[in-house]
């Protein structure tokens, strides 16, 4: 099946109470059993079915079925965030005097692990320069428990070779884990390209309407069932209203992801002409750094772009507060177009000092493009930007 036809039917073979076409919400914390031996099958993994909806709820598991459909691994587990995704797969696989190499582009979020909580735990983080792809091998070479890419990166736009970085952690024997939220399995399926674990925050273009959190994590049945065991016990479980509105994004999502595709490259274009910016990043972009390693994993070149205004601050407030067609918000991958700085959105959990460690630009203004009429985002960027 193609991903559009998975989008839509994965995860939903079966037979819905009352024959319901529709993914019911299952609200019920506990599910009930008429004796204690089918409890006890069930309880042992001996009978299907569920339990507790801490550790599994049949919402739920359709959004986790459909995830590792679309992403061509084995199994998935789900989060009740993407920061719940990223921080439960790191501390269940890795321990005290376990060593990680990263890239110094990473969500704000998850960058706050790497430099505060995961040392503090004993684990080593080398982070290298993103898309130094020759340091990264090197240090991958030195030895180390798990690798952890990002890309496109948030909000820098930098691409990463998922292929390279994953055969040079296969010969160190190191996991490979990608944050695949910018791209989406519309656009790449990291799995093809060697990563064993792929993590995306389904709060952004997988929901698509801004309206539910939700993390996942996709990969084989091993790796999968020791971060659903940790899990099980954090807590961090996805909420079956959450699951539903997510599983209803998905089934949109390819339409979405190639129209947002499609007016990203435009806006690019667009803004490349514009008197009023420096720069303008964007992966799909034939002059970018990174567009060679782009075209190489990428279906479609996403739908975020980040640029630079001449004037400095006060042309950045002035642009900001002039756009009509974007909200000002700390989110992304929505069906409105929404606009922030570092400051504000990927990088609000870290303090100036760390942006300036991580090299994240204060002045960039991230543009999440939504799904109207590129022609009327073009023209609001063009009023606003000549203010
Ligand atoms: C690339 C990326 N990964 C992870 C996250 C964290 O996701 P959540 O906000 O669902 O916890 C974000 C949030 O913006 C993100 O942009």
């Amino acid at each position: 099946m193609k991903l559009s036809t998975k989008g839509v039917w994965a995860g939903e073979e079966r037979t819905f109470f009352e024959n319901a076409t529709q993914v019911p919400v299952v609200h019920s914390v506990a599910f009930g059993y008429k004796t204690l031996q089918e409890w006890m099958d069930v309880t042992l993994g001996e009978k299907e079915g569920y339990i507790y909806s801490r550790n599994s709820n049949p919402t739920v598991n359709v959004f986790e079925k459909k995830m590792a459909a679309m992403e061509g691994t084995e199994t998935s587990v789900s989060f009740s965030t993407g920061m719940a995704a990223i921080s439960n797969t790191l501390f269940a696989l890795v321990r005290p005097g376990d060593r990680i190499v990263t890239q110094k582009d990473t969500y704000g979020g998850t960058s706050k692990i790497f430099l505060k909580y995961l040392p503090e735990y004993g684990v080593k983080v080398t982070m290298c320069e993103t898309g130094d792809h020759e340091s990264m091998e090197k240090e991958i070479a030195k030895g180390c428990r798990l690798v952890y890419l990002e890309t496109p990166t948030n909000p820098t736009l930098k691409i990463i070779d998922l292929q390279r970085l994953s055969s040079a952690a296969k010969e160190s024997g190191a996991i490979v884990v990608t944050d695949n939220t910018f791209s989406t399995p519309i656009n790449t399926n990291p799995a093809e390209f060697g990563v064993d674990l792929v993590i995306h925050s389904a709060t952004k273009f997988l929901c698509g309407h801004a309206d539910a959190l939700g993390g996942v994590v996709c990969g084989p049945s091993g790796l999968i069932k020791t971060i659903n065991s940790f899990r099980e016990i954090n807590g961090a479980a996805l909420h079956p209203m959450a699951a539903y509105l997510i599983v209803r994004g998905i089934k949109t999502l390819h339409l979405r992801v190639r129209e947002q595709n499609r007016s990203a490259l435009k806006i690019a274009g667009y803004l490349k002409t514009n008197p009023n910016i420096k720069e303008v990043l964007y992966p799909g972009l034939p002059g970018h750094k990174d567009h060679e390693i782009a075209k190489k994993q990428m279906r479609g070149f996403g739908g975020i772009l980040s640029f630079t205004v001449t004037g400095g601050e006060t042309r950045i407030k002035k642009v900001l507060d002039n756009l009509r067609l974007a909200k000002l918000a700390a989110n992304l991958g929505a069906v409105e177009t929404i606009a922030g700085i570092p400051a504000t959105t990927s990088h609000v959990e870290c303090s100036i000092e760390e942006r300036k460690q991580l090299g994240i630009p204060e002045g960039l203004i991230r543009y999440s493009v939504g799904i109207e009429d590129p022609e009327d985002l073009i023209a609001d960027l063009e009023q606003a930007l000549s203010q």
